[in-house]
């Protein structure tokens, strides 16, 4: 066969499906919006679709609306398998997913062009509602792929606008008949910007994703009583928004005191009435705590118990927590790993083993096969915004080294 060495993806025609991609759901302040299921998200599906035909990809899709384009081995075996998501959250860039399954096709079409048939099948696949943004947990599609929640479940979700997961999907027309899980990878390896700062302070090195952190996410019901904002002295005051202010507060503090990988957000908060001059009667917050460590993750959530127990105490407001979503750290396969750094060793170029701070579906495909990752840097660490950045000359070679290591997966090195 072709030699490896020889075998290289064209940056341009990558970044140029990115943008391509990036354009659909564009808002005017530059920020790629395509949430799960959304009409960008048809959009978004459908022009990856019509890449994976033009590629001669066979596409399959489940009953949670992932996506798969296949393409023969010269062997019958599992396939390698790559890919992400192409959902975004609302103020998205265009690189967080999209570069993990457009670099595939782009793998694919290299291939293609030099006539090489990998001894093991190869699929391309895109994940549904990654993000977690308007369904959660996140991560649903590579989750109930990989046996971690049922189907029936998934359907049933309930999105932050009231709209039910089946019937967005069906909607969208990408609710497909293959189960979840039909196809189960001999490996997965998924390419991704890294959405932090460290590859890029460290002067570009790629990264081999060797772990994850746990997610832990929440939602906080304060109710309180709504009343005039003028007349009401404040000592009979039961104001959620104060009690949500406290917990914002806390949160951050909490995660400055214990240090180390642990990290707390309050990303969402909704008052009701909100109005200048009403006291708010509800606040619903979210909670976000990630930590590498699960011990330290749950001592995280008990402090959080116990303030939230407190602060009902001193305010007088009603508490009521929910559950998103909780994933606990995920270490991903070693050998993988190696293999991820023998391809960018091949290539020249320098890799460090590092840990990601965002959820990825490969923690999830991690469940089923081996599995690891490749990070590329995030320009600043800036990502979840429009200014998400990387480097084209990143992009190529990232891209390379996914090339690398799903042939070497397929047993072609
Ligand atoms: C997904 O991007 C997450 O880590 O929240
Ligand atoms: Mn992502
Ligand atoms: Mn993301």
């Amino acid at each position: 066969m072709t030699h490896p060495e020889s075998l290289h993806c064209d940056g341009k025609r990558l970044l140029d499906r990115l943008d391509r991609l990036g354009a659909v759901g564009r808002l005017e302040d530059g920020s790629c919006c395509r949430l799960a299921f959304t009409d960008a998200d048809r959009q978004g599906r459908d022009l990856v679709v019509s890449w994976m035909q033009e590629l001669g990809l066979e596409v399959r899709v489940d009953q949670v609306g992932n996506l798969f384009g296949l393409r023969r081995g010269r062997e019958d075996l599992a396939p390698v398998m790559t890919g992400s998501h192409i959902d975004t959250v609302a103020t998205g860039g265009q690189y967080d997913g999209s570069l993990g399954v457009l670099a595939g096709l782009e793998a694919v079409q290299v291939l293609n062009e030099r006539g090489v048939v990998t001894r093991r099948p190869l699929a391309v696949a895109v994940f549904s509602n990654e993000e977690g943004v308007r369904f959660q947990p996140d991560m649903t599609g590579s989750l109930v792929y990989a046996g971690g929640m049922p189907v029936a479940q998934a359907l049933a979700l309930i999105g932050i606008d009231q709209s039910r997961f089946g019937a967005e999907l069906e909607r969208i027309g990408y609710a497909g008949p293959m189960a979840p899980g039909a196809i189960v990878p001999h490996a997965f390896v998924e390419l991704h910007i890294e959405q932090g700062p460290i590859l890029d302070q460290e002067g570009g090195a790629l990264g081999a994703v060797a772990d994850l952190q746990g997610i832990s996410w929440q939602e906080v019901v304060l109710r309180g009583s709504a009343n005039h904002a003028g007349t009401t002295p404040m000592r009979l005051r039961r104001d959620a928004a104060y009690g949500a202010a406290r917990l914002i507060c806390f949160v951050h503090d909490l995660a400055q005191e214990l240090g180390g990988a642990q990290v707390g957000t309050v990303g969402s908060i909704r008052l009701q009435p909100n109005l200048i001059n009403v006291i708010p009667r509800e606040a619903v917050v979210t909670v976000d705590l990630r930590n590498t460590d699960e011990g330290l993750l749950r001592g995280a959530e008990a402090r959080l118990e116990s303030f939230l127990r407190e602060l009902a105490d001193q305010t007088g407001l009603e508490l009521a927590t929910r559950r998103l979503a909780r994933f606990e750290p995920v270490r991903f396969d070693p050998g993988t790993v190696r293999v991820i750094e023998q391809a960018a060793a091949a290539l020249g170029q320098p890799i460090r083993r590092m840990t990601s701070g965002a959820g990825q579906d490969a923690q999830m495909l991690a469940r089923i096969c081996p599995s690891a990752m490749i990070f590329v840097p995030s320009i600043g660490g800036i990502s979840h915004n429009p200014q998400e950045r990387t480097e084209p000359r990143h992009l190529q070679l990232g891209a390379d080294v996914l090339l690398r290591t799903l042939l070497a997966l397929s047993g072609d090195d």
